[in-house]
């Protein structure tokens, strides 16, 4: 049983982990450990430790005669306002008199095999193979019911956990805040990694040392977005990539979130994770439910790479799904980077047989298909622009058919442009607040999605567009951020509606390869990925500065997931281009493909490019479904290197970013290999004990940038 309850104490236990907590006299679910795995089912009811010493300013739990705790000290699993915890609460809520205090007692606990779905909500999914326990608390005087969900997947090493709130009562309540996770740890020896960033710069990875009071990373613009990512990861002081311990926190929600490290006056720190309480007030009348979304979470006590292991699996295997989670993804080219908006259909056809003299896959159509797009802004007219493509997207499909290429198509369905016909018909269609300015960015509004015949019109005319050609992948982007929301629930209300459509229709599709996109990365998250199992990383493809938007997204998210593609790159070289070996190295250590004009190559660079596609085909199975290692850091040095590892062979990308005179060769120390194998490297036998605890001898390069892929073949016997 992976969920073992013993008197008053929850256990959770997976492979190598195990979460304990008590019911504490009745009233406070306390935390007791996280980390590695207890072998015996040892009592630990003797936590939380009672002691008398006085505390300033502390509310006091009387147990008995003699005995009493503080709020402060007790570890907490759920939290509410009122009631002397002042640190930040699990839930808050507003209730009919005007009072924002809450009491929860507990009613009861139940244990389930398998994981429910969230209603309406993207979330990680059993096969069999995750057991949950379900815990209520309830409001004494109003009947709201808290019902956490706790769900563990046993052989991942990995903690689901979310809240149900039913109004059992009769009267409204307005929630203010209703997070999905509190965790309050022992100490505050620890640092606050988290994912930070822009456009063009997504995912940058940012250490903070915990403190006294509150660090909170958060999301106000309606979307996950470039600037932050909904993770962070706790991490013993002198963690590092391959010691220590970490804990990591993943919101799979793709709207506003915050995360907090709070280190309180008493020496522990708190950890809370949810939906954004700024600007956040959602009303529970009678009858009614409100489901916040799952945070996952992983502990690991072989750093940062044994928790991006953990993530990679279960993202990889439990959270993305449909046909294209276990297959191979096909090599693509994408006009946008080569033609942008202004492009003919002939010339689209040449890129097109371009990729295929390649041996590419799949060609993607890019922005400006549609509507007037290449003169004004079209977003909403979604029928083909037949001035540019006479034949249709029909044409276009049949064409590239015709080369044994599949066909894709970029589509930004949430938005739409002043200048469209469906402005022009429905100028109420979009988010705005009565009486105020639509601010646009990029010429562009965001439909509102949280009414139902918008939601209706955008699903039926995807589906319709979708429909009219051969269409194996979609693009789906999304340019812009949420400004004047009318109501405080319209952001998680917009989040919502968004599944709602693309649980539609992805589900009409399920044949279709869906990525992911807003203007690059800025909605890199678990929950998006639920639905379509890839995103374009980065409109960044320099790859010097790539290495670390890559590196970065590693952190949480697995390279399958990540699409990377090699874009503008310099011309017109002499032989050999360093350049280009390098974009194509950094492309390949993620989800490759071709994004440009190929007629600007030379002869010599088609055949480079060329050669680089017969190689990533060789390793793909590796690089998309293998283990992933970051061993040397972009953020660190001039030195970058990443390892893919499966049962038949290890890949070693190595990168230098900056020319070296003089300098010492590298050592680089493999992981997870068989330390009884033999591995062939370029005409050479290693052992894999060897090349783990000695290292593979990488020399150092004369040029500017440089980067290699070193395969290493696991021999049989
Ligand atoms: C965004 C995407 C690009 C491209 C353009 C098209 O910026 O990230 O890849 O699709 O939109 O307008």
């Amino acid at each position: 049983m992976a969920i073992q309850v013993q008197g008053t104490q929850f256990h959770l236990k997976g492979k190598h982990v195990s979460y304990i907590f008590s019911l504490y006299k009745e009233r406070f679910l306390t935390h007791i450990y996280w980390g590695k795995r207890f072998e015996s089912d040892c009592d630990l009811s003797y936590f939380p430790d009672e002691f008398i010493y006085s505390r300033a300013n502390a509310v006091h739990v009387r147990l008995d005669e003699t005995n009493h705790m503080f709020m402060s000290d007790l570890q907490l699993e759920f939290s509410v306002f009122g009631g002397g915890d002042y640190r930040l609460p699990t839930f808050h809520a507003r209730y009919a008199d005007g009072s924002t205090v809450s009491e929860f007692t507990y009613e009861g606990y139940r244990i389930m095999d398998g994981k429910p779905q969230l209603k309406g909500l993207p979330s990680t999914y059993d096969e069999g193979d995750a057991q949950t326990l379900e815990i209520t608390f309830r409001d004494s005087r109003t009947g709201i019911r808290a019902v956490l969900l706790y769900t563990i997947f046993e052989e991942y090493d990995v903690i689901t956990r979310s809240i149900r709130y039913e109004n059992c009562g009769t009267e409204r309540a307005d929630i203010l805040s209703a997070q999905s996770t509190t965790v309050d740890f022992y100490g505050q020896d620890y640092k606050m990694l988290t994912l930070e960033g822009d456009w063009l710069r997504e995912r940058s990875m940012e250490w903070r040392k915990v403190g006294h009071n509150t660090m909170t990373v958060e999301s106000r613009r309606g979307m996950s977005s470039h600037m932050c990512n909904p993770f962070i990861a706790l991490a013993e002081t002198n963690a590092t990539e391959n010691g220590g311990d970490v804990y990591g926190f993943s919101l799979v929600y793709s709207g506003n979130f915050a995360a907090s490290a709070e280190g309180n006056s008493c020496g522990g720190t708190r950890v809370t994770m949810g939906i954004n309480p700024f600007n956040f007030e959602y009303p529970l009348s009678p009858g009614e439910q409100f489901q916040t979304p799952e945070v996952v979470m992983v502990y690991s006590d072989t750093g940062l790479n044994g928790m991006s292991n953990r993530y990679h699996r279960i993202y990889r295997e439990r959270l993305c799904k449909g046909i294209y989670r276990d297959a191979e993804r096909p090599m693509l080219i994408n006009n946008w980077e080569g033609t942008g908006t202004h492009f003919t259909k002939e010339k689209l056809a040449e890129i097109a047989r371009g990729g295929k003299a390649l041996g590419l896959e799949l060609f993607v159509l890019d922005d400006g298909w549609f509507g007037k797009r290449n003169i004004a802004g079209s977003l909403g007219d979604w029928y083909v622009n037949r001035d540019l493509l006479p034949d249709g997207l029909e044409g276009i499909a049949n064409e590239t058919k015709a080369l044994d290429m599949k066909f894709g198509l970029w589509i930004e369905p949430e938005m739409i442009s002043p200048e469209s016909e469906l402005y022009r018909a429905h100028p109420d269609w979009c988010i705005h607040a009565e009486g105020r300015n639509r601010t646009l960015c990029r010429d562009q509004l965001v439909l509102d999605l949280t009414r139902a015949e918008v939601r209706d019109y955008v699903v039926d005319v995807i589906c319709k567009v979708i429909r009219s050609a051969d269409i194996s992948y979609i693009k789906w982007d999304c340019n812009r951020n949420i400004t004047e929301t009318a109501s405080m629930r319209q952001t998680h209300d917009f989040v919502m509606g968004l599944y709602d459509i693309l649980d539609r229709i992805t589900g009409a599709f399920p044949e279709i390869l869906f990525e992911g996109c807003s203007g690059g990365g800025g909605r890199f998250d678990p929950g998006m990925l639920y639905y379509m199992p890839q995103t374009w990383t980065s409109d960044d493809t320099n790859p010097i500065r790539r290495l670390k938007i890559q590196h970065g997204t590693s952190v949480v998210y697995p390279p399958v997931t990540m699409t990377a593609h090699v874009g503008k790159i310099d011309v017109g070289k002499e032989g050999y281009n360093h350049f280009l070996n390098t974009c194509a190295m950094v492309a390949m250590a993620g989800n490759f493909g071709y994004e440009m004009d190929l007629s600007l190559l030379s002869e010599d660079e088609l055949e480079q490019a060329r050669e680089y596609v017969e190689m990533y085909r060789e390793i793909r199975p590796t690089v998309q479904f293998g283990a992933f290692y970051r061993i040397e850091s972009p953020f660190e040095g001039r030195f970058v290197s990443w390892e893919f590892v499966d049962d038949t062979r290890a890949v070693l990308f190595v990168y230098q970013t900056e020319k070296e005179s003089n300098g010492a060769e590298r050592k680089i120390k493999l992981s997870g290999l068989d330390p009884n194998a033999n591995y062939r490297c370029r005409d050479r036998v290693y052992s894999g004990e060897a090349l783990m605890k000695v290292g593979l001898r990488v020399p150092l390069q004369r040029y500017e940038y440089f980067a290699d892929c070193y395969v290493m073949e696991k021999l049989e016997g």
